[in-house]
């Protein structure tokens, strides 16, 4: 493993934590994808990344290739049933089963609500609603029938907190929370954890290209971070592990916060300011 090909600090998780566990990572091959896959074929899982463009598959399957490591992928759009029937189907068909799957694919842009397009909405519910419950009960079958496994879903703090330019993203990760909860109480007694992690703004090709298609925009949602600075796809990541890893046995239906304090209150007083009381001032 080298600290180049996975996430920097994935050495905090012992060597082989993931050794023969087949895990599949939708959008895998690209941002936070790709990092999870990273570190989740660095710790000796078995890797299939699933997404549309194969262009996007390219620069994990050749790290694979050059340090050992079992990845593979498959083009599929999550938001075709028939499409993730067929993966499920094909994954099973080489490993018998499946034992951790992170939805992770989505499609985000910014734009006022009264301009959204009806084919626009559906993009972004189909990919990020309709594709995590298309993999979660095709995969999770096969995590029934094996007597356990889990789920990561990747969401947004705007969730719950809601966020104006984003209605299409903010409520299918809604959908997708409650999507969460719903299958961690359901299929628990399957030995299935269902968790989501909801990252704060960090850098990927796709948030910048849709999200701060400049630097001058990029600048200034940095500065509403309250710790100062976009996150990176890597320390994501390392959450992600955390999570999925024995270390989280535990935990099931939760939705992990790393955001910068993106997501708190923005300070209506300048930080260290003294507000005097009326009769001092
Ligand atoms: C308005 C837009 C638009 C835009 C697309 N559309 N982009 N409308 N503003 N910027 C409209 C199109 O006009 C069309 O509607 C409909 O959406 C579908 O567009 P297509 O290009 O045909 O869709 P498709 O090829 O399926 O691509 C899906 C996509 C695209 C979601 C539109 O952006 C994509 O593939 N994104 C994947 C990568 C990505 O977005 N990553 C960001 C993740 S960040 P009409 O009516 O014209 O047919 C994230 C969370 C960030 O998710 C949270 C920050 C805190
Ligand atoms: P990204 O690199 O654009 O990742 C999106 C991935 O989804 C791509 O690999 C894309 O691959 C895949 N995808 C999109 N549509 C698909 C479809 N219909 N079928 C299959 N795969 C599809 O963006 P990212 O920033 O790393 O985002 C990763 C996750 O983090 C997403 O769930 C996002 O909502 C979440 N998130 C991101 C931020 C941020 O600031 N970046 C903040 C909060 C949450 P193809 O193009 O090959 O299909």
């Amino acid at each position: 493993m080298s600290a180049t090909h996975a996430p920097a600090g994935v050495s905090f998780l012992p060597d082989g934590t993931f050794q023969d566990r087949v895990a599949v990572v939708t959008g895998g091959g690209t941002g936070l994808g790709l990092e999870i896959s990273r570190g989740l074929a660095a710790l000796g899982a078995d890797v299939t990344i699933l997404s549309r463009n194969p262009e996007h598959h390219t620069a994990l399957l050749e790290e694979g290739t050059r340090n050992g490591w079992r990845v593979t992928a498959g083009t599929i759009d999550v938001r075709e049933g028939k499409d993730v029937s067929r993966a499920t189907a094909e994954l099973l068909e080489r490993t018998g089963h499946v034992d951790i799957l992170v939805n992770n694919a989505a499609g985000n842009f910014v734009c006022p609500s009264e301009r959204l397009s009806f084919n626009a909405w559906r993009a972004v519910l189909g990919i990020v609603l309709d594709g995590t419950f298309f993999c979660s009960r095709e995969f999770g079958r096969s995590m029934i029938e094996h007597g356990g496994g889990q789920i990561l879903n990747i969401v947004a703090t705007y969730a719950w907190t809601g966020m104006p330019g984003v209605v299409h993203s903010a409520s299918a990760k809604a959908g997708v929370l409650a999507m969460t909860k719903t299958l961690a109480s359901e299929w628990a007694r399957h030995g299935i954890r269902v968790n989501a992690i909801a990252p704060g703004p960090f850098e990927s090709q796709g948030a910048a290209g849709n999200l701060w298609p400049d630097e001058e925009w990029a600048e200034r949602l940095r500065k509403q971070v309250p710790l100062g600075r976009f996150g990176t796809a890597e320390e994501i990541a390392l959450h992600c592990l955390y999570m999925l890893s024995p270390a989280s046995a535990w935990m099931t239906g939760e939705c992990v916060v790393v955001d910068g304090g993106s997501s708190l209150t923005p300070s209506w007083w300048n930080a260290g300011e003294h507000v005097k009381r009326k009769k001092d001032a």
